[in-house]
């Protein structure tokens, strides 16, 4: 494929529609965090995790510092995935040096009742979206982002998060109540993200953390089924961009999902082969991955030759270089910028 010189189209989002490139467009999980010192001082400043989530000014900060300072192709959104049980009534705050915590799972009915409210009550991350794209160069895309269902039911269930064994447990138990609340979380999640879409998110990521160790059945039920609902909701509302699904965890099942998901991205964790990689490319996605955090932490040669076995194995179709999970905080950003610098050829 080709495009006009001067194509100010986000190299993300041409790589989305299915072109293929000798430098793949990238950007990293968590790349905003604890991994920059910037940002630990823009931490240390906010009252607590969550209010720095609905702070769109510090917000936007946290979202545009690894933008200045690594030449990456896309910024995400700075939130989190545990903001809309909060909408919907659940409390949820952030242990220091420990993670989430949720107080008790109100009734289904009553989330239900705060559907409508929970995507005003998530304006803050719009406003986020909209100070973010007035200052990111054209070239470089913006990706909004939610929770899927299945990972933040987990977390509601349980608490906190965990094993996830209660809440894989419950899927069989209470199938009515585990379906009902995924309802609710479909809803106000396809909601959420028509409204990051308009504005300016112009990619959507479904993070499903938590795809591991589900039964074909179960997965079909309780991960497939929402995503689908969710791409199909935010395509109603008249919203066109491309969304990204991380069925993480999810092994062969990834092959599943891609079929039966609307999906134009597929995020690949760690496990990912080569040859799923260029299955799902022959069936017209574009994935993403799959780097191991644990190798970007480590550096050296090993870093160094996997990389470029990711670019020789993928590069003949469209894909992202991303990593299979989260850039861990004690990252050093040396290596960061080096990976960055190989994949972008600057
Ligand atoms: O990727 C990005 O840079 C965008 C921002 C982002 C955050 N969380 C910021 C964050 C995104 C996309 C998320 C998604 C998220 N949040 C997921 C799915 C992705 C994944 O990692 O599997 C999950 C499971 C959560 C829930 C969550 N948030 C946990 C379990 C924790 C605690 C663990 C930890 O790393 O501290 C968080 C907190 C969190 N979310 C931090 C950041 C930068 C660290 C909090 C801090 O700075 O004090």
């Amino acid at each position: 494929m080709t495009s006009s010189h001067g194509d100010q189209t986000p190299k993300l989002l041409r790589a989305l529609a299915g072109e293929a490139f000798d430098h793949p467009p990238v950007w990293f999980m968590r790349q905003a965090g604890r991994s920059l010192p910037e940002y630990r001082e823009l931490r240390s400043r906010a009252k607590d995790f969550i209010a720095f989530c609905h702070d769109p000014v510090m917000a936007a900060e946290a979202t545009l510092q690894p933008m200045r300072r690594f030449p990456l192709d896309a910024a995400i959104v700075f939130a989190d995935i545990l903001l809309i049980p909060r909408a919907l009534g659940q409390e949820v705050w952030f242990e220091a040096g420990e993670g989430p915590r949720l107080g008790p799972l109100p009734e289904i009915a009553a989330l239900a009742d705060e559907i409508e409210a929970s995507t005003g009550r998530l304006a803050d991350i719009g406003e986020t979206l909209s100070r973010v794209r007035a200052e990111l160069e054209p070239d470089r895309a913006l990706i909004g982002f939610a929770g899927a269902p299945w990972t933040v039911a987990t977390y509601m269930l349980e608490g906190r998060g965990s094993d996830r064994t209660r809440a894989r447990a419950y899927a069989y138990a209470h199938p009515e109540k585990l379906d009902a609340l995924l309802d609710v979380l479909v809803e106000s999640t396809a909601r959420y993200l028509v409204m990051q879409a308009n504005s300016g998110a112009q990619a959507l990521k479904l993070f499903e953390s938590w795809a591991e160790g589900l039964s074909e059945d179960v997965f079909e039920r309780i991960v497939i089924r929402p995503h689908a609902a969710i791409v199909e909701k935010v395509r109603a509302a008249g919203v066109t961009v491309p969304f990204i699904g991380f069925p993480r965890g999810a092994g062969a099942q990834v092959l599943n999902y891609a079929e039966a998901t609307p999906v134009e991205g597929v995020a690949l964790d760690t496990q990912a082969t080569a040859q799923l990689g260029r299955t799902l490319q022959a069936q017209g996605k574009t994935i993403q991955g799959a780097l191991d955090n644990l190798l970007l932490r480590e550096g050296g040669a090993a870093l160094d030759a996997r990389v470029e076995q990711l670019l020789e194995q993928w590069s003949a179709g469209p894909w992202i270089f991303n990593l299979g999970h989260g850039v861990l905080p004690d990252t050093p950003i040396e290596h960061i910028a080096r990976v960055i610098a190989r994949v972008t050829g600057r």
